[in-house]
C-alpha cells in the first residue's frame, strides 16, 4: 500500500496541470493513467500545434446546463496566467485567428512543459496503469494494477468520451455515479454534421469545397451564431462555422445557414436581371464558388444554362432567399469517433465552483472535459482544462 495527499487519475491536460500545482504546493501527488503514449489529445490538437488557450477566453464562451459556474476558475487562472507559463518555458507561440495561440512548433512543447512542471512537483507517476476499483473510507483507496493506493483527496481527470481510439473512457461519469452524482447526458460536440443521403445528394459531390458563411440554430439561451468557414463533406457539413454550431444543436432542430453573409443576394439579383445576358450561373459565380452556384441552380429547378433576365421575379426570390435564409435539418451528427470534444458530463450542480469538489463527497474533485463545462473552438478547452486543475489544486 502507498500513500499520498492526493491521487490523479487521467494524465492529460487537466491532470497533468492540476499534479503540477498540487506538487509544487509541498503535497504528495501519485498521477495515474492508463495510457501508453502520454497526453494523446494534446499532441493532436491544434493540428499538431496545440491551439493551448484563447487570449479572448471567459465565460461566455462555455456551454453548460449552469453557465456561471465556470467563472470563478476562468476568473483565477486566465489565459495571461498560462501564457506566461508558456514564455517561461521559452516556447515561441502565435496567434492565429481570434485571439488563438498556438505553437510555433509543435504540441509536444505543450507536454513536455507539464511533465517538467510535474517534475518540479515531485509528482510521482503510474503509467500505463488500469484503475479497477475506487472505495472511500477515510481517506480513499485506489486499486490498480501497479498495486494500491491510498490517497486522502482524489482528482478525477480522465476527460470525455471522444477519439474513443486514444483512450478516451467513461470512467469519469462511472464514478461519479458510484458516489450517487448526477451527470448531463454526454454528447458529442465540436463534431461534422451528417444530413440523410437523399437529402444532401446533390451537394455531396461538392465534397472539400469550403466558404465563409454564418450558421446559426436554437433560441434564446440556447442560441448559437458563428461566422466562419463552411465545409461541405460527402455525408454533409463541416468546418470551423458547422463544428461551433454543433455544440448548440439537438437531434430535429434546424440549422439557418447564410451563404452570403451581410448581403441582400434577393436584392442583388433582381437589380441584376434587367437586360442580363448573364446565365444565373455566371452571376452566382460572382459570390458564390461556381460548383455551388451550379448545384445552387440545379436543387432550385434552373438548368446552368438559363439567363437570368428570363427566370421570373418569384424564382429568383426563392433563389436568394435561400442563400441568405438556407434551412436544413441534420439527420445526426459524426459521433464520438470525429468530436473533439465531449457535451454535458458531470454535473455542475454537484461540484463547487471553487474547489471542483462534490459538494456531497468531500475529497472527491472532477476537472477538465469530464465536467459539463463545454468550450467553444478555438483553444477554449484547453484553457477550462488549465482553470479548472488549478482552482482544485489550491484547494487540496
Ligand atoms: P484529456 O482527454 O486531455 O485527458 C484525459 C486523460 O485521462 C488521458 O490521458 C486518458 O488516457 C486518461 N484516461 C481516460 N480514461 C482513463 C481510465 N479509465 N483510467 C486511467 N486514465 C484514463 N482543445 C483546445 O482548446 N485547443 C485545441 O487545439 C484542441 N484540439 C483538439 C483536437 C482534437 C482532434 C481533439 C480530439 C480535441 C481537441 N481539443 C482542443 C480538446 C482538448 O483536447 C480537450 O478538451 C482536453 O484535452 C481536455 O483535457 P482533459 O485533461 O480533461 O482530458
Amino acid at each position: 500500500m502507498e500513500n499520498f495527499d492526493v491521487a490523479v487519475i487521467g494524465a492529460g491536460a487537466a491532470g497533468m496541470m492540476c499534479a503540477a500545482v498540487a506538487g509544487q504546493r509541498g503535497l504528495r501527488v501519485v498521477l495515474i493513467d492508463h495510457a501508453t503514449r502520454l497526453a494523446e489529445k494534446i499532441r493532436i490538437s491544434g493540428g499538431g500545434r496545440c491551439n493551448f488557450t484563447n487570449r479572448d477566453a471567459g465565460p461566455a464562451n462555455y456551454l453548460s446546463d449552469n453557465p456561471r459556474f465556470c467563472r470563478s476558475a476562468l476568473a483565477r487562472y486566465t489565459p495571461q496566467d498560462f501564457v506566461a507559463l508558456v514564455k517561461r518555458h521559452r516556447i515561441a507561440f502565435h496567434e492565429k485567428h481570434k485571439g488563438q495561440l498556438f505553437c510555433d512548433a509543435s504540441s509536444e512543447q505543450i507536454i513536455d512543459m507539464l511533465v517538467a512542471e510535474c517534475e518540479a512537483g515531485r509528482v510521482q507517476w503510474r503509467r500505463p496503469v488500469q484503475v479497477h476499483e475506487v472505495r472511500r473510507g477515510a481517506s480513499f483507496s485506489i486499486s490498480t494494477s501497479a498495486g494500491e493506493i491510498e490517497a486522502r483527496a482524489l482528482v478525477v481527470a480522465t476527460g470525455g468520451l471522444s477519439i474513443p481510439k486514444i483512450g478516451a473512457t467513461d470512467f469519469a461519469y462511472a464514478l461519479a455515479r458510484q458516489f450517487g452524482l448526477e451527470i448531463v447526458e454526454p454528447r458529442p460536440a465540436l463534431v461534422p454534421l451528417t444530413f440523410t443521403t437523399s437529402g444532401w445528394d446533390p451537394f455531396a459531390a461538392l465534397s472539400g469545397l469550403a466558404l465563409e458563411a454564418s450558421v446559426s440554430t436554437g433560441a434564446g439561451k440556447s442560441r448559437g451564431e458563428f461566422l466562419e468557414d463552411l465545409l461541405l463533406t460527402h455525408r454533409g457539413l463541416s468546418g470551423p462555422a458547422i463544428l461551433q454550431i454543433s455544440s448548440f444543436w439537438s437531434l430535429g432542430q434546424p440549422l439557418n445557414i447564410d451563404l452570403l453573409p451581410a448581403f441582400d443576394a434577393v436584392e442583388w439579383l433582381l437589380a441584376a436581371k434587367p437586360g442580363s445576358k448573364k446565365q444565373l450561373v455566371t452571376q452566382l459565380s460572382e459570390k458564390l464558388p461556381g460548383r455551388l452556384a451550379e448545384t445552387w441552380a440545379q436543387v432550385h429547378g434552373v438548368t446552368p444554362q438559363t439567363r437570368l433576365a428570363d427566370l421570373p421575379d418569384r424564382q429568383i426570390r426563392a433563389l436568394g432567399e435561400g442563400l441568405n435564409r438556407w434551412t436544413i435539418t441534420p439527420a445526426g451528427t459524426e459521433g464520438w469517433r470525429k468530436a473533439e470534444v465531449t457535451g454535458g458530463g458531470v454535473s455542475t450542480s454537484e461540484l463547487s465552483s471553487a474547489s471542483l469538489e462534490a459538494k456531497r463527497v468531500p475529497g472527491l474533485h472532477f476537472i477538465g472535459e469530464a465536467v459539463d463545462v463545454t468550450g467553444w473552438l478555438g483553444g477554449y478547452n484547453f484553457q477550462w482544462a488549465w482553470a479548472s486543475a488549478v482552482a482544485a489544486a489550491q484547494a487540496l
